[in-house]
Parts: structure tokens; sequence; C-alpha cells
């Protein structure tokens, strides 16, 4: 295999050599390539750098299955970057790679990234470029975005987000995503906030709420507009709480909050959805406890969830539906600030019927 030696800007891209053992063995320390880097050797020892820069990357290189490199700047070491899985009959390898901890924050990755993947399509024949991540891993998810990797979905078990890069959508320098999908890789990247509305405080849901937000669910109103499967019982909450929500929040698909009050006792639940093909759009729903209905609450906490949003995730437009007849929905909706726009056929499954719904927005800059 013809070893590449690449420059862009003040990085150096070049096969490892023994004498980086020691930044390498620095640079694994990092918790950071520990949660998100598979199969680096825990804890990483010095014996393990040496082997790596020494031996194996080059025993992969012999045999034609793995391109491992370093990325260097005036400094020394900046990251690192591969082809694994490299399989010339069929023109495919994926992409891997790490970001020393002291050299985040200059798109270091991205601009090597570029570069080799370039160079991989150019001189090595190859047309298609895999990436994966765990599901969480933001940051590396906006870097294969802004290289041009097209997502193709999400694996279970471990989730893992999959993608894709094909000669042509190979990015130029200096390309963006979207300011909402940036936000986006922020925000998720992050830990779930504490929004204050008035007297009323949105939080991540815990574990104490569960036999609220069954009781909730089991509530003949929100099993009529919402449609819960009953029986829905305390185990459900609890995987809701422990599992559905959190998995939602790392996948960037949407924030669930628990309404809670000053005692922090738990009120209802806001959340908003991420619609997935348009990432400026959001949609809005909501629950609030059968005992304190008629407070506005709900009002008070789709306000807060919406003007969060806007501000933090950049959304443009956030939707409302409800099924017609949902009076009480709607009336939140429209104190919240919410534009009725007309009415869906059969648009909303609810007990797996199809039923029709109203349909309102709030844009950026209405929200109340
Ligand atoms: C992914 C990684 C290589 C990016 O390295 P980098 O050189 O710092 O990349 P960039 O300079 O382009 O910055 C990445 C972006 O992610 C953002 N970011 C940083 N930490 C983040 C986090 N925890 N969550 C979400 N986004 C984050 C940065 O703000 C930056 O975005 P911006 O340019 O819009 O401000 C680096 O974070 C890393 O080494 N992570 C650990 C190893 C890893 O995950 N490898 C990939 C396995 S699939």
């Amino acid at each position: 295999m013809h070893l590449p030696d690449l420059r862009v800007d003040e990085l150096t891209i070049r096969p490892w050599q023994p004498g980086d053992a020691d930044q390498v063995f620095r640079a694994c320390q990092d918790p950071l390539l520990h949660r998100w880097v598979s199969g680096l050797p825990r804890p990483y020892l010095m014996a393990d750098a040496r082997a790596f820069v020494g031996e194996t990357a080059a025993a992969w290189q012999r045999a034609g299955t793995a391109l491992h490199l370093g990325v260097f700047d005036e400094e020394g070491l900046a990251g690192s970057i591969a082809l694994n899985a490299l399989d010339r009959a069929r023109g495919t390898a994926e992409l891997g790679y790490w970001t020393a901890p002291w050299a985040r924050g200059r798109r270091v990755t991205e601009r090597a990234g570029r570069a080799l993947v370039h160079w991989a399509f150019e001189h090595e024949g190859l047309t298609r470029i895999d990436w994966r991540a765990t599901v969480g891993n933001h940051a590396s998810r906006l870097t294969a975005l802004r290289l041009g990797f097209r997502m193709i979905g999400t694996r279970p078990a471990p989730d893992t987000w999959l993608a894709a890069l094909t000669r042509e959508n190979l990015t130029l320098p200096g390309t963006e995503v979207a300011d909402s999908v940036r936000r986006a890789a922020r925000v998720f990247g992050g830990d779930h906030p504490t929004i204050q509305a008035g007297t009323l405080t949105l939080r991540k849901p815990a574990e104490k709420d569960v036999s609220a937000i069954a009781a909730c669910r089991n509530d003949p109103h929100v099993v009529r507009w919402l449609g819960v499967r009953l029986p829905y019982t305390e185990a459900d909450a609890l995987q809701h709480v422990a599992v559905n929500v959190p998995r939602r929040w790392s996948g960037g698909e949407g924030a669930v909050f628990a309404v809670v009050d000053r005692d922090d006792t738990y009120m209802g639940s806001v959340h908003l959805e991420l619609t997935g093909t348009d990432p400026a759009a959001g949609e809005v729903g909501f629950s609030v406890a059968r005992s304190v209905r008629g407070r506005g609450y709900a009002v008070t906490a789709v306000r807060a969830v919406c003007g969060w949003a806007f501000d933090t995730l950049g959304l443009t437009r956030i939707q409302w539906r409800a099924e017609v007849g949902n009076e009480a929905s709607r009336r939140v909706a429209e104190k919240a600030g919410f534009t009725m726009e007309g009415l869906l056929r059969r648009a909303l499954v609810i007990d797996g019927e199809r039923r029709d719904c109203w349909t309102a927005s709030l844009l950026r800059g209405e929200a109340a």
C-alpha cells in the first residue's frame, strides 16, 4: 500500500513512528477517548502505546486491513485518523478518529479526515467510506456531518449511529452544517437542562416521579386523547424515565421534561420532539396531572419549552397537533400563542387508529 504523507494547513498526517509512543500514551489517558473509542485497552499502558505505534499499526497496514496515521501540528501530536475495515475489492473502509484532548476545538479531525478521505477516494480507489459512533457522541457526529457523511440510521444493541460517505458528497473545507444541527449537537451532547418557568420548574424526569407519571397516564382523559396503552404500570413509567427519556435525549430526538412545583412535586410533563427530516422544526406535547388542571400549568410549561427550543436549539417552527375534539389541548396551544392552521385528515395514530387532527404552529419570534 502506498502510504500518504498529507499536509493540510498546519497539520501533517503521517504513519506512526516509535518515537510517538509517549504522546499517544498521554492522549489515551483521556476519559473521553475511553468513553467513545471502542477497543481501547483500559487502563491504557505505555506498553500499549509502544506496541501500537511500533508494531500493530504497521502490521495492519502491511496486511492491508487498516491504515492508521498520526496527525501532528507544530506542537506535536494532535490526533489519530484511520481507515479501518479496509476492503479494496469492494472499495470500502470505515473512518475512525480521535483528537488529542489538548488539540480539540480546532477542527483538527475534520481537516485531517477530509484530507485522508480525499486521498482514499482519489488514490486508493475507494468508493464508499463508512462511519459509526455510539449514539450520544455528538461531537463525532458533527465532525462526520461536516465531512459530508449521510446518516443512515441507528443500529440497536448497543445503539450505534451509522453513516456513509461517497466521493461526490465529500465537502469542501469550510463547509458548515445548518445552525440548528450545530446547536443540537451542543445541546444534546450535554446534560439535560433545567428550565425555570415562574413557580414551575421543567427538569429531567426522575425515579421519584414514577408513581405520579403512572397515575397521570392512567387518567381517563389522558388515555382518551393520547391513546395510552393500558395497563400502564409503574414499571412502564420507570422504563420511560430510566431508559426512553435518556435515550431520546442522547440520540438528539427530543427532550422530555417533568413539570414540577416549588416542592419538586410532579405536576405533569411537556416534551419537544425533533421531527428528524427538518432540523429546524419540532413538535410539542404535554399532559397535566388531574388534580392540578385548570391552573394554567400546561400553558406555562409549553411557553417555557418553546422558548428554550427557539433560543437554545435555534428552531424556526414548533408544531402542535391534537385529535379533533381535544378542546383543552387546543386552548393551551392558543393561549401559548400557536396559530391554528387547519385539520389534517387521518394524520394522528391513537390506539392504533388513524384520527383526524388539528394542527397549529408557533414560529420563532412569536413566542409569548
Ligand atoms: C470527535 C472529536 C474527534 C472531535 O475533535 P475536535 O478536533 O475537537 O473537533 P472540532 O474542533 O471540529 O470540534 C467538534 C465540535 O463538537 C463540539 N463539541 C465538543 N464537545 C462536545 C460535546 N460533548 N457534545 C457535543 N458537541 C461537542 C465542538 O463545540 C465543536 O463544534 P463547533 O465547531 O460547532 O463549536 C473529539 O471530540 C474526540 O477526540 N472525541 C473522543 C474520541 C471520539 O469520539 N472519536 C470518534 C469515535 S466515533
